[in-house]
This record gives C-alpha cells, sequence and structure tokens, in this order.
C-alpha cells in the first residue's frame, strides 16, 4: 500500500503508540481487501467503551477503558494511551439506555460501568449520538463525502439517500479512523463499485412503511451483496420508509448501496444508475416485483410467529425520528395498553428529548409504554422478562429478535402493533 507522509509518520510512531497502533491496522486491513491506499475522512460513526459485560470484565481486570480501547478498537494486546480523536467522530448505540435500566432489568453497577464508558468516550471527543440512525440526529453527511461509519442500517442509508462514501466498517476499522483520520480507499469509496449490478422493477404500489421494509426485505434475500437499481416508483419515499427500505435489504442481504431512479443523488436516470457509458455495463437480472413476491416476504418476516397472545410491542428499528413519534401517538392517545402487554419505542437521546418537549413522551406514558433511548431490543438483548411473543413493525427487527432472544416475533404495520398492545392479540395481516 502506497502511504502519504503523513500517513507514513503516524506508522512510524513519530504521532505516538496510539496512531501508530492504528495505521498499522488500516494498512493491515487495506493490504487484506486490496486497497491501494488510504483515504482521507473527516467522518466517523462507530462504537468504543464496553457495552458488554465481556467489554467491561475485560476492562476491570486490564485497567481501564485505554486497554479495552487498546485490544477491541486497534487490536493491540499492549494497553496504549489513547489521545483525543483527530476528526469528528460520533457513537452509535449502546447496550442499555441508562435512564430506564431498571425496566430493562440492568443492575445498578453496570449502569455505573456504562457511565463511566460514555464519559471516557466524551473525553475523548467522541460525539455521544448513541443511535443506529445519527443521520436523523445532525450527522447528515454530504454527496462524495468520504465517510468510515458501522452499522449496516445507517451505512446503507448514507451511501444511496444522502450519496455519501462508506463501506460497513468494523469497531476496530473505525475506531483506527477516529485517531488517525483515514481509511482504506476500496469498496464504495470507489465510483466504479458503486454502479447498479441489478435492475428491480415494480409492478405494484409500495406505500406504507411497513411495505417499504417488505421490499427491502426481498431484495436483500434476492441479490445479497450487490447494488439494486430499482424503477417504477410510484409513491416517493420519506425518511422514514427510506430507512426501514434500507435496514431490511441489509438484513436479509449484505446490501451497502442502492438506487431509485429519479430518487437518490446517483440515479438522475437508469443509464447513470448503471454507469451505461463507455464500458456499457448491463444489469446481471431484472428482476420483478408484485403482490406473490410481497407476500413471500411478508411470510418470511413472520416466519417464527405463531401464538396470537402478544406480550411485547417493540417499535423504533431503527431508531424512530421524530415523525414517527408523533404518528405512533396519534394511534396511542386516549387509549391503554393490555395489561399483559408491554410496549418500547426506541429513537435517538436528541429525539427523546424533542419528544418530551413535544408532550409525546406523556402521551406514550399515559397509555402505558415507555420511550427509550440509545439502545434497542435486539442489540442490548432486551425484553421485558418472561416475554414470549414480540411484535414489531420493523422487518429487521422480526429478523433479528427471534434469533437474538428465542422469542416469537410478528411483522406488521405500525397500526397493527399498536392495536395489539392494546388489545394484547395479533391481527395483523396483509392486505
Ligand atoms: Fe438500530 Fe437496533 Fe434496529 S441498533 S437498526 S434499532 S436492530
Amino acid at each position: 500500500m502506497k502511504l502519504t507522509a503523513d500517513e507514513q509518520a503516524m506508522l512510524d510512531g513519530k504521532e505516538g503508540k496510539a496512531k501508530q497502533k492504528a495505521m498499522d491496522l488500516l494498512v493491515r486491513y487495506g493490504e487484506a481487501l486490496g486497497a491501494e491506499r488510504l483515504v482521507d475522512t473527516k467522518n466517523v460513526c462507530g462504537t468504543v467503551g464496553a457495552s458488554t459485560p465481556f467489554l467491561r470484565e475485560y476492562g476491570q481486570k486490564r485497567g481501564g477503558m485505554d486497554a479495552v480501547f487498546s485490544e477491541f478498537n486497534l487490536d493491540s494486546a499492549e494497553v496504549v494511551e489513547i489521545p483525543k480523536v483527530a476528526v469528528f467522530s460520533s457513537h452509535l448505540q449502546h447496550g442499555i439506555d441508562p435512564e430506564h435500566a431498571q425496566r430493562q432489568g440492568i443492575p445498578v453497577e453496570v449502569v455505573k460501568l456504562h457511565r463511566r464508558g460514555e464519559a471516557y468516550a466524551a473525553g475523548l471527543g467522541i460525539n455521544l449520538l448513541n443511535t443506529c440512525a445519527p443521520y436523523t440526529v445532525g450527522n447528515v453527511t454530504t454527496r462524495g463525502e468520504h465517510c468510515a461509519w458501522m452499522e449496516s442500517s445507517a451505512v446503507i442509508y448514507i451511501n444511496s439517500v444522502l450519496g455519501a462514501r462508506t463501506n460497513a466498517e468494523g469497531r476496530e476499522s473505525a475506531g483506527s479512523a477516529m485517531l488517525t483520520g483515514k481509511i482504506p480507499y476500496w469498496g464504495y469509496h470507489i465510483e466504479q463499485n458503486r454502479f447498479g449490478t441489478h435492475h428491480i422493477e415494480l409492478d405494484i404500489d409500495v406505500e406504507s412503511t411497513a411495505d417499504w421494509g417488505l421490499l427491502g426485505y426481498y431484495i436483500g434475500e434476492a441479490v445479497q451483496d450487490r447494488v439494486p437499481v430499482v424503477t417504477g416508483i410510484r409513491n416517493l419515499p420519506n425518511l422514514p420508509r427510506l430507512k426501514h427500505f434500507g435496514a431490511a435489504a441489509a438484513s436479509s442481504g449484505g446490501i451497502e448501496m442502492y438506487h431509485m431512479v429519479g430518487i437518490t443523488p446517483e440515479a438522475p436516470s437508469l443509464e447513470a444508475a448503471f454507469g451505461l457509458k463507455p464500458g456499457k455495463r448491463r444489469p446481471q437480472e431484472t428482476i420483478r416485483y408484485g403482490k406473490a413476491e410481497r407476500r413471500k416476504a411478508y411470510e418470511a418476516a413472520n416466519v417464527t410467529a405463531t401464538s396470537r397472545n402478544v406480550d411485547f410491542i417493540m417499535l423504533g428499528c431503527p431508531h424512530y425520528t421524530i415523525e414517527q413519534i408523533w404518528e405512533v401517538c396519534k394511534l396511542l392517545e386516549g387509549r391503554k395498553l393490555n395489561p399483559n402487554t408491554e410496549m418500547w419505542i426506541f429513537t435517538p437521546r436528541q429525539t427523546a428529548h424533542l419528544a418530551a418537549q413535544n408532550g409525546y413522551t406523556k402521551i406514550i406514558a399515559e397509555a402505558g409504554a415507555h420511550l427509550m433511548s440509545d439502545t434497542c431490543s435486539a442489540m442490548g438483548r432486551l425484553i421485558p422478562k418472561g416475554a414470549r411473543v414480540a411484535a414489531a413493525d420493523s422487518v429487521k427487527q422480526a429478523h433479528y429478535l427471534p434469533a437474538i432472544m428465542g422469542i416469537e416475533c410478528w411483522f406488521g404495520t405500525t397500526e397493527d402493533c399498536v392495536n395489539a398492545a392494546v388489545s394484547g392479540c395479533w391481527n395483523g395481516g396483509l392486505e
């Protein structure tokens, strides 16, 4: 790999041990991927600290948070002193919500350690956005911006909807990028790799957020980790719909980039989306999406669910926007949850503040539900004690929660979920 003078200086240790370790990791990682060089990045989203029991224990045994960062962000068994980050860096979701720890079954001592971890990250200059949807709370990337982001649902969103350039990074590469402002130049940083490979033609209207989730789920399964180009869209999707579409596509498959012709920035036309210039690229395959395909996706999303007696409703995957909280409040206001049902709604911490300010938190609480932040059920392994049958309005959550927590999970619209929370019974279905 060819390094610039400043990169070589970091690798030679001229800017301290931690940056040397970070640069060494990035060079090893880049060479394994076949990258010929690194690229500057000024926007990194990752995770640090000790959000799992294993990491907490490691930190306690090895003498603190620098030990955790050294081992799990820099791949260094040697504990090095971690300096402040070199570029704008944000923290993604955590394993718990310290404000709702008791309800989530988190012991007090774990909350204390968690808060120490948060203070450590803030001390390094990492912005505690605490969400899988940083683009909804101020970290809005620009077109062409080279980023180093973790979190599949966020990666697909900023690549496709905002036109930024990132691969799905890991904790190690993102941590190293925070300290150096560098990331290997490969994959979706390179223009040719961003062109479409598969053409998806819609034969039906895709309208609700749930519908967009199903479409994403179907396409992810169909194209796996390639780049789909969607045409035939009659209803312009808003931010929550694109958020759910991308999260689902990155769950059933490994999609990190897609185009919607006439909607996403790198797809003003079908030709542009496929890069049909001199090289004359052709889509590998054209896939039609109609009623049968929608049903297939719906059945796949509901494959684990059998009992209609629902005891847990999980909303907010990816973390709800303020618009989605407003929508759910319209469905909840004046109603009460069934006494056998819990409803947890997840959102970024800043959005939770906004929800309180607008009276939404009160409406949610009066119905008997709970607005939480920072984490989610699947990632934090957090469900109400004894929960057996869940329901979610996110295909991604319905995909992961049963596998992670060993419970059943229904997928449906937000309205289906709210109705189930009130009645305790799942009556959702495909129209
Ligand atoms: Fe976010 Fe959890 Fe879903 S981290 S994307 S809410 S699985």
